[in-house]
C-alpha cells in the first residue's frame, strides 16, 4: 500500500537548531509516488466543481499546480510580500516572533467561485488562515483546504477549523 510517509524525510536542525524539517523532495522526485499522492487527494474531492485551486509559496505550489490540472481548474498563486506584480490584496498573520504577510492578485478569483486551498504542511495554521482571509475577501468559497501532512501539537487544523479540512498524514 502507498504510504506517503516514506517519501517525507526529516532534515534535524533546519533551517535552525531544534526544528526537524519535513522534506518533501524524496516525494516529488518519484512521479509514481507524486501521482498516487495528487491521487489520494482527488478521493477527497468527490464530484464538487472546483474553479480555482489556491496554491501557498512556495512549497505549495507544486501540489497545487498538479491538482488544478487534474481538476482542470485554474492555479492561482498566493504569495510572499511584493513577488506579485500586478494589483493585490494582502493579509498579515502572526509569526513566533513577528508577522508576515501573503498577497493575492485582486482579479486572481471571482466572486462565488469554489475554491480549493493547498500546501504542503499546516503547522500553527497562521499562513492557512491568511490565505483563506484573502480568497474570501475575493469572494471565493472554500469547498476545502488540503495539506500533505498536518503537525498535530501545534493545532493548525483549530486555527482554520470553520473549513473542510484534508491532512494526508499527520506527525
Ligand atoms: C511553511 C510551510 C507552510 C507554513 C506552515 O512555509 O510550507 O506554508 O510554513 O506554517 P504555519 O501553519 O505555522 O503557518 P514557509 O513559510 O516556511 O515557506 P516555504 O513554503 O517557502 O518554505
Ligand atoms: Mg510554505
Amino acid at each position: 500500500m502507498f504510504d506517503i510517509r516514506h517519501y517525507i524525510r526529516d532534515i534535524k536542525d533546519f533551517p535552525k537548531p531544534g526544528i526537524i524539517y519535513k522534506d518533501i523532495t524524496p516525494l516529488l522526485q518519484d512521479p509514481v509516488a507524486t501521482r498516487k499522492t495528487v491521487a489520494a487527494f482527488l478521493t477527497f474531492l468527490k464530484a464538487e466543481k472546483i474553479d480555482k485551486v489556491v496554491g501557498i509559496e512556495s512549497r505549495g505550489f507544486f501540489f497545487a499546480t498538479l491538482l488544478a490540472q487534474e481538476l482542470d481548474a485554474g492555479f492561482v498563486p498566493v504569495r510572499k510580500p511584493g513577488k506579485l506584480p500586478h494589483t493585490t490584496f494582502g493579509e498579515s498573520y502572526a509569526l513566533e516572533y513577528g508577522h508576515d504577510t501573503l498577497e493575492i492578485h485582486c482579479d486572481a478569483i471571482e466572486k462565488g467561485e469554489k475554491v480549493l486551498l493547498h500546501d504542503d504542511v499546516l503547522a500553527t495554521g497562521g499562513t492557512a488562515a491568511a490565505a483563506c482571509k484573502l480568497i474570501e475577501k475575493l469572494g471565493g468559497e472554500i469547498v476545502q483546504c488540503n495539506f500533505l501532512m498536518d503537525l498535530d501539537f501545534l493545532k493548525g487544523k483549530k486555527k482554520i477549523s470553520a473549513y473542510n479540512v484534508v491532512s494526508l498524514v499527520s506527525y
